[in-house]
């Protein structure tokens, strides 16, 4: 994979933890009492994207493809899902998922999200969990807007940083820094420059920013 170099990290921890990825999600779920559900944000993020049967959607660092089966029930079998991830190792568990559901409407595409060049006219562009780890982040929304069908969605669910707590507490989130997320990704505020260059690019966007703000959702829609 020919990566801008300022991502070879990113890349090597997923290599590495792609077998493991799954597991780690799924930890969080111990949490899901006190609101913390996982599951329940990835299922919003899909619905925002206002899809119908028989749509084409791109799901940029989709990973091992925790969203493709909430994509799949909106979808349905004349849909289809592009899935876009640096990661080959996460990439073969996609592929491994979508062969055990028996899935025919799904395309798997290694690249940087930064160098890949969507669709023409794509129906709705999703990233959960990702962004933040693409230093070239603000690129990749302005292509996925240049590429999006009038009138259709883009959404992200991802991770952020409050603005008035100290970076001094990203020792707490030790268990994200193998997964990418480290201080220089938090000192380039990357949440800042996705909703800047929605707000740019699209139209009636908003942001909900939840957990304190480490967490956020932002959503956007191409003028028709
Ligand atoms: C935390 S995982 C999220 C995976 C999935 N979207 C989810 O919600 O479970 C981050 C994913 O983004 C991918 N990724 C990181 N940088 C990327 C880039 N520049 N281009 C494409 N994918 C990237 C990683 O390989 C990894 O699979």
């Amino acid at each position: 994979m020919n990566t801008t170099g300022r991502n070879e990290h990113v890349l090597q921890a997923y290599e590495k933890r792609s077998k493991r990825y799954d597991r780690f999600v799924s930890f969080f779920s111990i949490f899901r009492s006190f609101g913390f559900d996982i599951q329940a944000w990835r299922q919003d993020a899909v619905q925002a994207l206002n899809l119908r049967p028989g749509d084409t959607v791109v799901d940029i660092g989709c990973g091992t493809g925790l969203n493709f089966l909430f994509l799949q029930e909106i979808l349905g079998p004349e849909g289809k899902i592009i899935g876009v991830d640096l990661s080959a190792s996460m990439l073969e568990k996609a592929r491994q998922y979508v062969l055990e559901q028996g899935w025919k409407n799904v395309e798997l595409v290694c690249s940087d999200a930064a160098q890949y060049t969507f669709p023409a006219r794509v129906d709705g562009i999703l990233s959960t969990f990702a962004l933040i780890l693409v230093p070239e982040c603000g690129r990749v929304i302005a292509n996925g807007c240049r590429a999006l069908a009038p009138g259709r969605n883009l959404v992200v669910l991802d991770m952020a940083w409050p603005a008035s707590l100290s970076l001094r507490w990203r020792h707490a989130f030790f268990f994200l820094r193998p997964y990418g997320v480290t201080l220089e990704t938090l000192q380039r505020r990357p949440w800042e420059t996705i909703y800047q260059t929605m707000q740019d690019n699209l139209t009636d966007t908003s942001r909900r920013k939840f957990w304190y703000g480490f967490l956020y959702f932002a959503a956007g829609r191409k003028q028709e």
